[in-house]
């Protein structure tokens, strides 16, 4: 789907996570959302804290998966994905902190082995994600998903790759300073959701939209995987569309 613009795709998208929200409320259920951090979903994040303060959308029933986070990572650093999730919408909404997970890049190697396995289950208990929100990075990464990536994948320690590393530097003062290593759900653990949205802005990710929607399935870019999903929407504005 095509917007003008990314402020009316983000809205969009917001709305309809406002809706599955409130549909699950109905029937007294949880709603199970996997998050994405980054730039492209901050104002969908923003249209959903209006909604909350203007007109009274609870996530008292939503229970949140993030995609990734640096390792190692402490949960105070504010490069970490744990505080841009704080800051751009968790500390202001009424979600319930112990519903909040996020992949701890704060431990050993040997102890996310461990970690790894438990988030999986911990998805998989509250019976998977109902909704997806992806970005796409410019190797074609979903979450952290590098080129390489198996679709069985699931949540495991990746390396990054230069290109994602050298994306990242300018929020990190530098590439020597952006992490070697991240925490990621799988390619099969995203697939698993029951819906996904991607949501892509600007020129800057025509070329690998257009690889990703055109293209054919390749480990070599992990998002093209999502041509295999029953029920993905890739929301774009006219740049990030304008080579398809
Ligand atoms: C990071 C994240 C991805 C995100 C990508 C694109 O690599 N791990 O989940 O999709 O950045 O970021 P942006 O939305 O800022 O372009």
């Amino acid at each position: 789907v095509i917007f003008d613009n990314s402020v009316s795709g983000s809205i969009a998208v917001a709305h309809e996570i406002a809706e599955l929200i409130k549909a699950k409320q109905e029937t007294n259920s949880y709603c199970v959302l996997g998050l994405a951090t980054g730039s492209s979903p901050i104002k969908v994040y923003e249209e959903l804290i209006r909604l909350h303060r203007e007109e009274g959308l609870s996530f008292k029933n939503v229970i949140t998966f993030n995609l990734d986070e640096y390792f190692p990572m402490k949960t105070d650093n504010i490069q970490s994905y744990y505080f841009f999730m704080q800051e751009y919408l968790f500390k202001h909404i009424d979600i319930a902190p112990e519903n909040i997970n996020i992949p701890n890049g704060d431990c050993t190697v040997e102890e996310s082995l461990l970690l790894c396995s438990q988030y999986e289950e911990k998805i998989r208990n509250y019976g998977g994600l109902d909704f997806q929100l992806l970005g796409i990075g410019r190797t074609a990464h979903i979450g952290f998903n590098e080129p390489g990536s198996h679709q069985n994948s699931t949540t495991r320690m990746v390396t990054l790759d230069h290109l994602t590393r050298s994306d990242a530097a300018s929020s990190f003062l530098g590439m020597d300073n952006v992490p070697k290593k991240a925490i990621t759900m799988g390619v099969a653990t995203v697939l698993e959701a029951r819906r996904i949205v991607l949501l892509a802005w600007g020129q800057n990710k025509a070329e690998v939209i257009y690889e990703t929607i055109e293209g054919k399935v390749t480990s070599k870019k992990p998002a093209t995987y999502l041509q295999n999903h029953p029920n993905v929407t890739f929301v774009l504005d006219v740049e990030a569309a304008s080579l398809l």
